[in-house]
Parts: C-alpha cells; sequence; structure tokens
C-alpha cells in the first residue's frame, strides 16, 4: 500500500482539481469559487475562480468566531529592546481593524499600492494585514536595503501610502528609517501621497507636516475597518526579489491560491495545527516572513513567533533555545546560516540541553543548501528532526521538503527530500530533455504550478513569460541545478544565473556589478559569490582599472566597498574587491564567472575552449592567492 506521502503526491498530480478543491474547503469563503483552476489565458493561470475571500478574516477574524481569541496569535521577542509582547487573536484583530480603518481615511481601497519599510516590530505584522484587510496589496521591503533600491521599489510599486518607523536596531547601532525613507523618496516621480510613521522610544523621527503621520495618533482617531471581499485571484502583495539585472523583479500573490496552499502546508508539510507555536527565525522583509511569520501560522490558528534579534550576540548563542523554550515553540524554521553561527560558538551543541525544548517537534532549514554538517549538528543538539526543505521567494511555499505532516520519510543529509505535492518537479539538460536519476541538470517544474506560487511579476507578464516560462516550454524554470536520485530524492546543488545567496539573503551580483561599473575608475569588473564558511557565500569583487588610472588597493577597496552599502545596502555584506589587470572571457566577450567562482573556492577547473589566452587564468590565481583563496587548478 503507498505511503501518505506517495498516495498524496499521486492524487495532487492525478486529479489536481479534486486535491485542491479538497484543500480549499478549509478556507472561509464569503462567495464559493466556480471552479478549482482556470487555465485559458495562457501563460497566466487563475486559481479559484469565482471565489471571494478575504486574507485577514481567514487569518484572525475567522479564530476569534471559531474560539480562539483569548488564546496568543503573535508573541514578539525583541532581546534588542528588551521588550516582550504577547498579542491574542482578539487583540491582533482588534489593532489591524483600527489600523485597516486609519489607512481608510488615507483613501486606501481595494487594488491601492501600500510599501511597508519596517523593522521587526508587531505593527509591522499590523500594517500587513490591515492591507489584507482593506484589498490593498502590500510590498515590504527589507529593512537591510539602501535608499536606493526602496527608491526602486517605490517607483515601481507606485504606492499611495508608505509605512515606516522611526528606527530598525542592529546590534550596535541604530538604523534611522526617516533618512533613507526622505533620500529615497527624492529619487521617485511616483510619490505617495502619505506616510505613516511608528515612533519608537529608541529614535524617534522628524515628521513632516502635510505628508507624514504619526501611527499611534492616526490610529486613535480611526473607526475599525471590516474585511473587504476580494476575488481569489486578486493580488495580496508584491514581493521584489533579486534578479540577473539590478532591477530587482516584482513577484504576485494571489489571495486566494495562496490562504489554501499555505494553510495546507501547515499541517501537510510542517505538521503543525491549530494552538501550536510556530516560529519562523527570519525577516517579514523576505519571503519566508510574509509566508511563514505572517500568514501560515495565522490561517491555522497557530501562535507566531516574531523575533527582534539574531542568532548570536543579542545576548548570546543561547536566544534560540531560551526563547523556544520560553514560548513553548512545537516547530522551528531559520537557515543553515543562523545554525553555523551558533555552531561556531557552541561546537558541542551543550547550550540547547540548558532549556525545556520537549515541547519542539522538528526544525526546518531553508533559504540556501543546508550542508550536512550543520544538519548533523542540530540533530544531536536538538534531538528532533532537522528538515532541510527547498523553496524561492517565486513559489511563496516550499516545492521539496520531508512531509512530516503526512508521514516522515528516511532522511539524507544534503536533499530537501521529496517534491511536495503539487509540484511536478523534473530536471533536463540544456537542449531541454529529461536526465535519467543522478545526473545533474535545470530543476524545472511543470506547468502549471500549484495555487500559492507566484501568479505574474507586477506590471510586467511579458517578464514573467520570459524570465521564467520560454526557455523550457511547458516548464518553470527555477533556475537552480541538481539532480534527483534513485529513490526520488531532490538534491539542489547551485544556481544557473548569477544570484547568489549571503547568509539566507539572495542577492544579485548583477546588480553589485553596475554599482562597482558606475565608480569613476572603474573600467570593467566581475562580482563572484565565494564560498564562506559562516554565510555560505560572500561577494567577492575583481576590477579592471581605466588607463592611466593609479590606486592605492586599500582606499579602492573601502572606496567601492561603501558605494555597494551605500547603493544596495549593509546586507550585501560585500567586503572584498581587488584590482586584476584581466578578466578572462569568452571569445564572444562574455566573463568566464563560472570558472573564477571555482578557482575562488579551490574546487576543480580547467582551462575553457572558449578562452585564447592561459596567462589571464595564471594572473588571477596570484590575485586570489593573496586574497587567501585557493585557486588550485
Ligand atoms: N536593517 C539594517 N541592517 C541590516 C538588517 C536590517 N534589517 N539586517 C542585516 N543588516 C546589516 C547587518 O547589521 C550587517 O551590517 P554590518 O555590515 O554593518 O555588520 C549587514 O547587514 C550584513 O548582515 P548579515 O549578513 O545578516 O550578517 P551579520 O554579520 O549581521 O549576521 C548572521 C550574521 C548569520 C547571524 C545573520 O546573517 C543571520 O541571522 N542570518 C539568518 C538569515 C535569515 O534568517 N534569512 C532568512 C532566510 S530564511
Ligand atoms: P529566496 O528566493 O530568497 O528564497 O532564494 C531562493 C533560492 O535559495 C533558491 O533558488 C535556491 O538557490 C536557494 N535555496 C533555498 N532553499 C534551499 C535549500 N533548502 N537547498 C538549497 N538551496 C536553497
Amino acid at each position: 500500500m503507498a505511503g501518505a506521502y506517495d498516495a498524496a503526491y499521486a492524487e495532487s498530480l492525478g486529479d489536481p482539481t479534486r486535491f485542491w478543491a479538497r484543500a480549499a474547503g478549509a478556507v472561509e469563503w464569503m462567495r464559493r469559487p466556480r471552479a478549482v483552476f482556470d487555465g485559458s489565458s495562457p501563460p497566466l493561470v487563475r486559481w479559484f475562480p469565482g471565489g471571494m475571500l478575504n486574507t485577514c478574516a481567514n487569518a484572525l477574524d475567522l479564530h476569534v468566531a471559531t474560539g480562539r481569541g483569548e488564546q496568543a496569535a503573535l508573541a514578539y521577542e525583541s532581546p534588542v529592546t528588551g521588550t516582550s509582547r504577547t498579542l491574542t487573536y482578539r487583540e491582533l484583530l482588534d489593532e489591524v481593524a483600527a489600523f485597516a480603518g486609519a489607512l481608510a481615511g488615507l483613501g486606501v481601497e481595494r487594488g491601492d499600492r501600500v510599501l511597508i519599510y519596517m523593522p521587526m516590530v508587531p505593527e509591522a505584522v499590523v500594517g500587513m494585514l490591515a492591507c489584507a484587510r482593506l484589498g490593498a496589496v502590500h510590498s515590504v521591503v527589507f529593512g537591510g536595503f539602501a535608499s536606493n533600491e526602496l527608491a526602486q521599489r517605490i517607483q515601481h510599486a507606485a504606492p499611495r501610502v508608505v509605512l515606516s518607523a522611526s528606527c530598525g536596531i542592529e546590534p550596535g547601532r541604530i538604523v534611522a528609517y526617516q533618512p533613507l525613507l526622505e533620500h529615497a523618496l527624492e529619487q521617485v516621480s511616483a510619490k505617495p501621497e502619505h506616510c505613516v510613521v511608528f515612533q519608537r522610544p529608541e529614535l524617534r523621527a522628524e515628521l513632516r507636516a502635510g505628508r507624514d503621520h504619526d501611527w499611534e495618533a492616526l490610529v486613535a482617531g480611526a473607526s475599525p475597518a471590516s474585511a473587504v471581499p476580494v476575488q481569489a485571484p486578486e493580488p495580496l502583495y508584491i514581493l521584489y526579489t533579486s534578479g540577473t539585472t539590478g532591477a530587482p523583479k516584482g513577484v504576485v500573490r494571489d489571495n486566494g491560491g495562496h490562504c489554501v496552499a499555505l494553510k495546507w502546508s501547515m499541517g501537510n508539510v510542517y505538521g503543525a495545527d491549530a494552538g501550536d507555536v510556530f516560529w519562523a527565525a527570519s525577516d517579514i522583509g523576505w519571503v519566508v516572513g510574509h509566508s511563514y511569520i505572517v500568514y501560515a501560522p495565522l490561517f491555522q490558528g497557530c501562535t507566531t513567533v516574531l523575533y527582534e534579534g539574531k542568532p548570536v550576540g543579542t545576548p548570546d548563542a543561547s536566544a534560540y533555545w531560551r526563547i523556544a523554550a520560553e514560548r513553548g515553540v512545537n516547530v522551528l524554521f531559520t537557515a543553515p546560516t543562523a545554525l553555523r553561527a551558533i555552531k561556531r560558538e557552541d561546537p558541542e551543541g551543550k547550550l540547547a540541553r540548558e532549556f525545556d525544548l520537549s515541547r519542539l517537534r522538528a526544525l526546518f532549514l531553508a533559504g540556501e543548501r543546508a550542508d550536512p554538517d550543520t544538519v548533523a549538528w542540530a540533530e544531536r543538539a536538538l534531538g528532533v528532526p532537522v528538515i532541510d526543505h527547498w523553496w524561492q521567494t517565486e513559489t511563496g511555499w516550499p516545492v521539496a521538503s520531508n512531509c512530516i505532516g503526512l508521514e516522515s520519510l528516511p532522511v539524507k543529509h544534503g536533499s530537501p527530500t521529496k517534491p511536495v505535492p503539487g509540484y511536478d518537479v523534473r530536471i533536463l539538460d540544456d537542449a531541454g530533455a529529461s536526465l535519467p536519476a543522478g545526473e545533474t541538470g535545470h530543476v524545472v517544474i511543470k506547468q502549471p504550478l500549484p495555487p500559492g506560487c507566484l501568479k505574474t511579476l507586477w506590471n510586467n507578464d511579458a517578464g514573467f513569460a520570459e524570465k521564467y516560462l520560454s526557455r523550457f516550454p511547458g516548464f518553470y524554470e527555477t533556475s537552480d541545478a541538481g539532480h534527483i536520485d534513485e529513490d526520488g530524492y531532490l538534491w539542489i546543488m547551485s544556481r544557473t544565473d548569477d544570484i547568489i545567496n549571503v547568509a539566507g539573503h539572495r542577492l544579485s551580483t548583477g546588480a553589485m556589478e553596475e554599482v562597482l561599473a558606475g565608480h569613476p575608475d572603474v573600467a570593467e569588473c566581475a562580482v563572484i559569490g565565494v564560498r564562506d564558511a559562516l554565510k555560505g557565500q560572500a561577494p567577492l569583487g575583481l576590477v579592471v582599472l581605466n588607463a592611466g588610472a593609479e590606486r592605492d588597493a586599500g582606499e579602492l577597496e573601502a572606496e567601492l566597498v561603501a558605494r555597494v552599502r551605500e547603493h544596495i545596502g549593509p546586507v550585501a555584506a560585500f567586503k572584498r574587491a581587488a584590482v586584476v589587470v584581466r578578466l578572462p572571457k569568452t571569445r564572444s566577450g562574455k566573463i568566464l564567472r563560472g570558472t573564477l567562482r571555482r578557482m575562488a573556492d579551490g574546487e576543480p577547473w580547467s582551462t575553457p575552449p572558449t578562452i585564447d589566452d592561459r596567462t589571464i587564468l595564471d594572473e588571477l590565481k596570484v590575485v586570489l592567492a593573496e586574497l587567501g583563496l585557493p585557486a588550485t587548478d
């Protein structure tokens, strides 16, 4: 007899209508969908057409109405401010309804965009849910991005209102948000009508009369708004993510498919039920934060933990275990880099044993490849299953995982286990032919993608089709490379494009190259991701100077580092740049980034046939060796 996973997977691909209709039964509809799926206007698809619902009502009102009003909905833990706060479902609903009323008072209506540039405070979650309540489309921008990145997103999304806070708190420094926002607003032509600023006691912001509103004062004068019915395919949010160039891509998520898929994933992938405590130690600026800090745990009636702190240093490497014990966390989710940071300070994994983690059932990892050493360390330290699972901003929820809510499959370290029901994952060669088990190729997903995945790119349907659907007709291109083994396990090895993953943060080397190329002394450049023991990868810039430019290497590096920090933000973690005489290129002029990366990582490499002059690579070996990188061949 097929196990529960095999049965669910087979049904999800064999009879997706039945499978997703059943999942949709768990959602509170204001009008039931007339169909599960509409694929009549390819490449765009619509899930649950005819259905009307409200995402916020599914996250909050539903639970208050069904007796969970006094249960904790949001557990806020902020070691950086010494604050701990709990909001019940009823309290969170009251705050969200009041803030939605305030936004409505500013003219925000269904379909309007609201940009959220806020740190990890409960008000940020309130802002997101308030938008959903009104049928407005939020776009959250991660606090570690600089003004220029913020400006690009404001310009593209054209929000009617921006929600911000006076400051964020990073270990050792207070990040003043208002000057960053002000500088971004100076650069855009699509100016928002209003900014609502949440004042934090650590640093108060100067408000500009006429445009800026104090969050609390605005709410005090507002009357609560009720949940607005929206069509299932209408957009819930835009989340910008790194692409190959400097222009980020606005991933659009719908309301209906998102609600159905995320609610299904909570029980079946994560094994989390109503009443459980779920902690995704990420940031609301990333997809993990959208899906598994805010929406999915609330759809499921869980308590979600909102953590404003780091895995180490706030105050120490026991922070995760202390909070997990105090809050009775049942399921924890973080990035491997966070575990590596803890492991570095506690190699024996002793700290976790000082806390009562008896309620913890599983630890999930995503955001980057989970190296087997780190997984094994966490298994020893915690004594619970450690589950690597793979997904992307675009998919919004896991593509491959050990779906412990269905059935726990044997673990293979280094593999995120098997495709999640709904995802038909294949491995193709460059020409689009299927590869046999064990052979590495392009990881693709057969269309249509299941509900909850990206609907399109904001204001760019053509770009959506071109970027994701054109290379392998009939398939969505993940831009990850990997293989499926004989047991059907998926192995994700690397990206096939210029995206790198630094401390679980997705960054574009192309965007960094654009910034370096703007330096007056730089003629051309390449940015590659080199292996980093803590962050997985770290960017390295290699620059060729303009003829006649004579620069002190240290001084130039400092200028380039400052430039990337200013243009992209501290999160780029761009710390190293070196001058080279030439960059290796193919005969058609393409920089051989793959060879450069393999050289820097000390992986085997050979002189590509497309390169005429091998001495360039010898020169590079010297530069890389000076940087302490192996560059063997
Ligand atoms: N606002 C402003 N600045 C921010 C920021 C934010 N929200 N988040 C990070 N930064 C800054 C950091 O302060 C740091 O600045 P610095 O160069 O002045 O030190 C820089 O961006 C790089 O940050 P990061 O790469 O996170 O490195 P770190 O040294 O501060 O911390 C880790 C290292 C491993 C502890 C940290 O990266 C971490 O917790 N990673 C987990 C990531 C994660 O959960 N990702 C979600 C995917 S699931
Ligand atoms: P993001 O869109 O920021 O979630 O980044 C998505 C990318 O991160 C994926 O395309 C992968 O390259 C990488 N990634 C995420 N999770 C994993 C994982 N579990 N294993 C390997 N790579 C991962």
